[in-house]
């Protein structure tokens, strides 16, 4: 599963109009799209896929921003996808992501930082299937 990475453009990003040039950046730097959806999280999904940082203090604000408004879900194929894929989108905190990196361009905040990008290949199973059936994913 070194291969895969699950990524979100959040809605931030997709309220902003960013989801054209934001999939260009994704496609021209060598990642194959191997499934996606443009739908939205209930905050009962939101919670559910967030369920890690339950606790955490940002994390009433995450599931409200996450069920907020349209998301683009979407499992991506490439060597060493998930290491690959968070070098491409940077640093959580936009502030501190490296210049050309997708959340230094379309981020606004730690908070609504425009996309997200699965930090193991574990996860990144776990959470391509939270959102794509079987039938989906091949
Ligand atoms: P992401 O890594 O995609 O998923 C968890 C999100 O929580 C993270 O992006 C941030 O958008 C958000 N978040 C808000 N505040 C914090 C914080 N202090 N530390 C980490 N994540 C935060």
């Amino acid at each position: 599963m070194d291969n895969k990475t699950f990524t979100m453009i959040k809605p931030d990003a997709v309220g902003n109009g960013h989801i054209g040039a934001i999939l260009e950046k994704i496609c021209s730097s060598g990642f194959r799209i191997a499934a996606m959806k443009m739908t939205r999280l209930t905050s009962e999904k939101a919670s559910e896929f967030y369920a890690i940082h339950k606790g955490k203090p940002f994390y009433d604000e995450l599931v409200q921003f996450m069920s907020s408004g349209h998301i683009v879900a979407a499992i991506l194929e490439k060597e060493n996808a998930v290491e690959d894929f968070r070098r491409l989108i940077g640093a959580t905190n936009p502030e501190k992501a490296e210049d050309g990196t997708i959340r230094k361009l379309y981020a606004e905040s730690m908070g609504r930082n425009a996309i997200h990008g699965s930090d193991s290949d574990e996860n990144a199973q776990i959470e391509g299937n939270f959102f794509f059936s079987e039938l989906e994913r091949f």
